[in-house]
């Protein structure tokens, strides 16, 4: 017999991308930024005092609601911090949903949604895209999740819904809607609009992708202040840390950081993109840091594994719809080089 609840036990478990130890490997899996943080990063946590240490910190994290609030033209009350997104995530699948509150989102989508939902032992309704990978709201609509996700730009195609349709989604569920934002600062809008008017709407961000703190875990919501309260309850006491708070603090000041490093980025996306369309290959649109390119001969998971082999990594998803594809992030120019080099050869 085993210990665990039956629905753990079945259970595989969320799959991160590879983190190898080896400098040399080209690493173009996990959607890093490939630039450092903002040098006002690395002053605020070298400024963290041994006082800061051995107190607890701030529970709500109040210093960076206090500069998000500002950036955000919101109020304090209306954002919550997190140990990265993920934590953020965690938090509304167990506030929303459960066994007899449906959880709701297009597939294929971050695969985070499905383990936590089975986690929490919640009934889980995925709703394929349309095609081109539209949003079906219909379709979500008719689903009436309790909490319904989207990731916007969706993972690991990249794309974007427009604006407008998120809004008559918002308008048209009964339930709450949590926008993923992880890739957003990649793109060309945003639904934040939707979290300052709405109360059945969360927009979640996190500071791993745009602001190249993803070894530091700092994420966010931002929404009607019932819901931030509603939320507070169920998060650990302490959920991020002194040193997560002012190191993500300095990095959201740093506006004009992130915005040059942002720039820099899309600029890559745009020439990455031409590159592949240039080899023949089709690329999905995209408006985060990754690309979503298929294969065909060799098919995806080999070219995966002959990249791995040159010491290139990049992500493949051995799943329906999209085993054809391999999600490569935007690296720096020359890390964008080595690729398009190696794919060359490989393509030959
Ligand atoms: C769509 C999406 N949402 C959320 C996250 C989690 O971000 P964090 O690093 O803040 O936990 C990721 C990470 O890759 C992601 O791809």
């Amino acid at each position: 017999m085993s210990y665990f609840r039956a629905n753990i036990e079945l259970l595989d478990g969320y799959m991160p991308g590879e983190q190898p130890t080896d400098p040399s490997v080209i690493k173009l899996n996990t959607n890093e930024n490939p630039y450092p943080p903002s040098p006002a990063v690395l002053r605020a946590i070298a400024a963290v005092t041994p006082e800061q240490l051995r107190r607890y910190p701030h529970p709500l994290g109040n210093p960076f609601r206090d500069v998000a609030a500002r950036h955000f033209g919101v109020t304090r009350d209306h954002i919550i911090c997190g140990n990265g997104m993920d934590d953020i995530l965690n938090l509304t699948v167990r506030a929303f949903s459960g066994p007899e509150a449906a959880l709701a989102y297009p597939v294929p989508t971050y695969t985070l949604y499905a383990v936590l939902g089975a986690i929490q032992a919640s009934v889980v309704r995925e709703v394929p895209w349309k095609r081109d990978y539209g949003l079906p709201i219909d379709e979500l609509v008719q689903a009436d999740g309790r909490v319904t996700y989207l990731a916007n730009p969706n993972a690991p195609t990249g794309t974007l819904v427009p604006f407008e349709q998120v809004r008559t989604l918002a308008e048209r569920l009964r339930g709450v809607l949590c926008i993923d934002e992880a890739y957003v600062d990649f793109a060309d809008q945003d639904c934040m609009e939707l979290a300052r008017s709405r109360d059945n709407v969360l927009v979640m961000r996190t500071m791993s992708k745009g602001y190249a703190l993803a070894g530091l875990r700092f994420g966010f919501a931002v929404g009607h202040p019932d819901l931030i309260a509603g939320l507070m309850k169920v998060k650990d006491s302490y959920n991020v840390d002194a040193v997560a708070i002012a190191a993500a603090s300095a990095a959201l000041t740093d506006q004009e950081y992130f915005r040059q490093t942002r720039d820099r980025i899309v600029r890559e996306r745009r020439r990455l993109a031409e590159a592949l369309a240039g080899l023949g290959l089709d690329t999905l649109p995209s408006q985060s840091n990754f690309l979503f390119t298929r294969f065909e001969r060799p098919p995806a998971g080999q070219v995966y594994e002959s990249l791995k082999a040159r010491g290139i990594l990049v992500r493949y998803f051995n799943s329906p719809g999209i085993s054809d594809r391999i999600r490569i992030t935007v690296g720096t120019p020359e890390q964008n080089d080595a690729l398009i080099a190696a794919l060359k050869d490989l393509l030959r």
